[in-house]
This record gives structure tokens, sequence and C-alpha cells, in this order.
């Protein structure tokens, strides 16, 4: 039976792929330490949802350790045949008041998992969860066009961004860089000593069980804060849009890439043109299926927010014939439902 680990497996996308992969039959190991609601520096009553959902599932070795630290890392590669390395310090925010934690978590913690598989000798393939902050301000140099309800790239842009985009000479935000430092050590050790690497430069993901916070996480956080009520912000005028991939489908062009895929690839990934959305629509959204408006604060432009990001998706399309099949409709109803279902978990907001 091939044996994966998962870094960050307590986490959101990591658990949908702990889950997803035990059940195609792989045997799973997560490798997380619990530290979200920590380093988001909040009281997080969520924070052990995941890992704790997964105790109940056959096949998955749960870990508790920490990507930071070599000794942990190296036990927990030990005889597996992927690595799905998810863990992070995911907030832009937090990066800007805490670099020091974003860099050692994100960049040395990338570094100790791609050197423990290379000292095995065994190689087995990883797969890193990137992202699209890779690009950083370089996004906002791209031509835009204002509508009613959103802002998109001008035609030059219409498929997205691609791969081939610059990523320097502009600036990035401290997550920017640490995920970037991962995202190049990555493709490195791809080229350098062979292991098989599929590096996803995510847009944004969604999806259930996803404890959205004001900031990171955006489209679980409205629904959330919707249905409970809570103080929601918009920060800008709304218009804001991101291409939007349903967590499932992540998922399956991660396991794409294991069954299929090159020997190193470089993705942009999210729900390219055909799924995108913007604040104003999802607000419009949720107020149509609550029967009632939403009236959110507004703020000011956050630091190095992008008006517009589009995954350009056709490189993964045709290397890995995957393509994202839940449309924001779909999938902003089905996390509606999720969260009404289990209310309870949200009652401290
Ligand atoms: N969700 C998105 O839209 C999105 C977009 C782009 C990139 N990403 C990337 O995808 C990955 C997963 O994101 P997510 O949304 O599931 O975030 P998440 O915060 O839900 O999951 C991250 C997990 O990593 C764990 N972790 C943090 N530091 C750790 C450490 N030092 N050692 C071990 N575990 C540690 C956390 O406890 C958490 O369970 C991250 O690498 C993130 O940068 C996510």
């Amino acid at each position: 039976m091939a044996k994966i680990l998962v870094t960050g497996g307590a986490g959101f996308i990591g658990s949908h792929a702990a889950l997803h992969f035990a059940r195609q039959g792989w045997s799973v190991r997560i490798l997380d330490n619990l530290s979200r609601g920590a380093l988001l520096k909040k009281a997080d009553p969520n924070a052990e949802h995941n890992w704790n959902r997964l105790a109940e599932e056959p096949g998955i070795e749960r870990v508790r350790g920490d990507v930071r630290n070599a000794a942990d890392v190296e036990a927990a590669v030990d005889g597996v045949d992927a690595v799905l390395h998810a863990a992070a310090q995911t907030a832009v925010t937090t990066s800007t008041v805490d670099p020091a934690t974003d860099f050692d978590t994100n960049a040395v913690g990338t570094f100790r998992v791609l050197d423990a598989i290379r000292r095995t000798g065994r190689k087995a393939s990883f797969v890193y969860c990137s992202t699209n902050k890779v690009y950083g301000e370089n996004v906002n140099n791209v031509p835009i066009e204002e509508e009613a309800t959103r802002y998109r790239f001008a035609s030059e842009h219409a498929e997205g961004i691609p791969e081939t985009f610059g990523i320097d000479l502009c600036e990035h935000t401290p997550y920017g860089c640490s995920k970037l430092t991962g995202d190049l050590y990555a493709q490195d050790f791809g080229h350098l000593y062979g292991i098989r690497t599929g590096i996803f430069r995510m847009s944004c993901i969604y999806g259930t069980h996803q404890f959205g916070m004001e900031d990171q996480g955006w489209v679980a956080w409205f629904v959330i804060a919707a249905i409970r009520n809570a103080a929601l912000t918009v920060f800008g005028d709304g218009k804001q849009v991101r291409d939007v991939l349903w967590v499932d489908d992540l998922v399956r062009a991660y396991e794409a890439f294991l069954e299929r895929g090159p020997k190193t690839g470089v993705y942009n990934m999210g729900g390219g043109p055909e799924m995108t959305l913007s604040l104003r629509e999802l607000l419009s959204q949720l107020s149509d299926r609550l029967g009632r408006p939403i009236e959110p604060a507004t703020g000011p432009w956050r630091p190095s927010d992008q008006k517009v990001y589009v995954s350009d998706i056709r490189k993964v399309r045709a290397e890995l014939g995957w393509r994202p099949e839940v449309t924001p409709e779909q999938g902003v109803d089905r996390l509606l439902a999720w969260v009404q279902e289990h209310e309870s978990a949200f009652s401290h907001l």
C-alpha cells in the first residue's frame, strides 16, 4: 500500500486531502503542531476540529510535530512514497507583524521537509501548497477594467495569470517571500536531486471544514459571519475578484499529479476565468439565500490586496487532464449548508 505524509494535515486543505487519500486506499500519516489558533493570536475554539475528525477515519495515523524541527520531520517522512506539504503560517496579516515565525514555518519548514526527503534516498514525490502571492505586487500592474460589481483583467490577460509571470522586482509581504522561498527550493530539489515535485500556486480555495477568519479564508469567513450576524468588514470597495476553487477539486489535482504528472510541474491553480467571484457578488448571493440584507462595515484597502487575481489554468488542465467542476454558486450553497448544519461550532461569534 502506498503511503503519503500530509504536513498540516489538521488544517483545512490538509485534512480534506488526508481523508481523500485514505479513502482511495493510501496509508496516510499527518504531521501537525495544531498551531493555527496560536499563530493567529486568537482563541480559536475550532483549532482542533480537523485533527479530531480524522481520528474517526481508518488508515490515518496522526502525529503531533513541527515542520521546523528536523527530528520530527525526519521521523515523519520515514517510509513514505509521497509528501503533501500543506503546513504553513497562512495569514498575510500575521506575517507582517511576526515575520520571524512566518519565515521559520514557511521557508525553514519547507526546507526541512525537502531535505529530509533527500536524505532518505527514497525520493518520495513532493507536492507543495504554494500561493499566488509569489507574484506579489506585479499582479497589480496588469491593466484592469471596472464593472458594476467587479473588476476584471483587461482583454490581454483574459485567461488569467500564467506560471511565467514575473515573481520578483516588486513587493510581496513576508508571507509571499517565505512561500516563494519554499516554492524555489522545491523546484531546485526537483532539478538537483531528482525528487518528483508538483508545485501548486493556489488562488482562493474554499470548502467545508474551513474556519475562515477576517485575515484568511474570505469566502468561508463571509459565509460564517453572515449566518452568525457577526461584524463583517469589506476592505476596499468590494469589487475585488478572485478565481475560487472548491477544495475537493483541488485535491483531485494533487492526486492527478501523483498518478500521471510529469517529473516537475509548476501550476497556477484556481477555478480559472470561469469560476470567479467578487466580494459584492458573494454578499449578494448570501443575502439572497438568507432572505435578509447583509450590511458589512467598510474599511480601507489592505496592503498588497490585489484588485483581481485569476489563475491561468490552461497548463494544469493540459498536463494533468484535470478541470474544476464545482461552480462558485454551487460551492457557496454547499458551504452555507455545512455552516448552518454545524452552527454550534461557531457559537463564539
Ligand atoms: N486556503 C487557501 O485559499 C490557500 C491559498 C494559497 C495557498 N494556501 C496554502 O495551502 C496550505 C494549507 O492552507 P490551509 O488553508 O489549509 O491552512 P490551515 O491554516 O487550515 O492549515 C495549515 C496547517 O498547518 C499547521 N501548521 C502550522 N505551522 C506548523 C508547523 N510549524 N508544524 C506543523 N504544522 C504546522 C496548522 O496547525 C494547520 O493545521 C498552506 O501552505 C497555505 O499557504 C492556501
